[in-house]
């Protein structure tokens, strides 16, 4: 009885959770040519699995219950086939096909996805982006375009994009779902791979290699725009310097000197590659009004910014802001998040 009732609670939770599919956050719903590549991969592969479930199961079933012990004939021997030269053939060679069925698409995708060479040649125009993955955020760096941003990775629709993935301090994971499926980003060497979004839409990206403390919050978004409004972007983020306007409020413009005296030490509001790389030690903030998310997990909302502000350890355990800017007022932190809030570049 017990059994049976883990058993039905677990079928339940199969059901429940088969409806959890969402565009932004499936890989059972690609929303670009490599997630849409290894999610065939995928069918193929369970298809024929099934069908080789299916078709043993169906002769296994159907073998016990033509040999069974029955009354009239208890004692009788069926014909004894060990050493069958046909049937042996048979079962050697339908796996072998099958297995070709399965190597060769595998074999042929395998190599296209890892194909980035396009990336590395001279001249390229090929749109590369350096990934930096650290405890617990995500650097982006348009490499030909000497732009940074962090958390939230902007791209063209129908364009491939050239990723390559390092580890600043210890090993993570990029992870996708809709566009594309896992790599490593490691501390050692860089690994390189590309995705693709068919059309513009915010998708969840997560790391997926255990980290630390803040593991499962170490998020970020990728946001696909049309062609022109990535062109858009990249121009005005090479514009972003940071500074308020000159009709700024007040208070965004006391949060701007407050920022400028503690936070400007390890954040750069400029979004151009100007700091070397052992110098970003915390996102760079050019566009943070722009953003989904702050820190990737809370929405950007000015409540929200203030309770970063507050305590960012709260929000993120093990994050590296915790206690590095001192103790800020109730009326610095607004004038800080209000200026944050100000840095957009759409
Ligand atoms: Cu970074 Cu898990």
């Amino acid at each position: 009885m017990r059994r049976w009732r883990v058993f039905s609670l677990a079928i339940f939770m199969l059901v429940l959770l088969s409806g959890c599919g969402k565009e932004f956050q499936s890989t059972l719903i690609p929303q670009g040519e490599v997630a849409k590549q290894q999610l065939d991969l995928m069918l193929l592969a369970t298809g024929m699995m099934v069908f080789v479930v299916l078709v043993v199961s169906i002769i296994f079933m159907y073998v016990v219950m033509k040999f069974r012990r029955k009354k009239e004939n208890a004692n009788l021997i069926p014909e004894q086939i060990e050493g069958n030269h046909k049937l042996e053939l048979i079962w050697t060679i339908i796996p072998i096909i099958l297995l070709f069925i399965l190597a060769v698409p595998t074999v042929t995708k395998t190599f296209a996805l890892a194909d980035t060479k396009e990336a590395s040649k001279e001249n390229s125009d090929a749109l590369v982006v350096n990934v930096t993955a650290r405890l617990y955020w995500w650097e982006f760096e348009y490499k030909n375009q000497k732009i940074i941003t962090s958390q939230e990775l902007v791209i063209p629709t129908g364009e491939k994009v050239y990723l390559n993935l390092k580890g600043e301090d210890i090993k993570h994971s990029f992870w996708v779902p809709s566009l594309a499926g896992k790599m490593d980003a490691n501390t050692d060497n860089a690994n390189s791979m590309w995705l693709e979004a068919d059309k513009a839409g915010t998708y969840n990206g997560f790391c997926t290699e255990f980290c630390g403390a803040s593991h499962a919050l170490m998020q970020f978004k990728v946001r696909a725009v049309t062609p022109e409004a990535f062109t858009g972007w990249l121009k005005q983020m090479a514009e972003q310097h940071g500074e308020v306007a000159s009709d700024a409020s007040e208070q965004v413009t006391k949060g701007e000197e407050i920022f400028n005296q503690s936070c400007i030490t390890c954040h750069a509001t400029d979004a151009s590659d100007s700091r070397p790389a052992a110098a970003r030690i915390a996102p760079n903030l050019a566009n943070f009004g722009d953003r989904d998310t702050i820190a990737g997990i809370l929405d950007n909302t000015p409540e929200n910014v203030k309770k970063w502000l507050e305590d960012p350890n709260a929000v993120k355990p093990g994050n590296k802001m915790a206690g590095q800017y001192g103790d800020l007022t109730d009326t610095e932190i607004d004038a800080v998040a209000a200026y944050l809030s100000s840095l957009k570049v759409e």
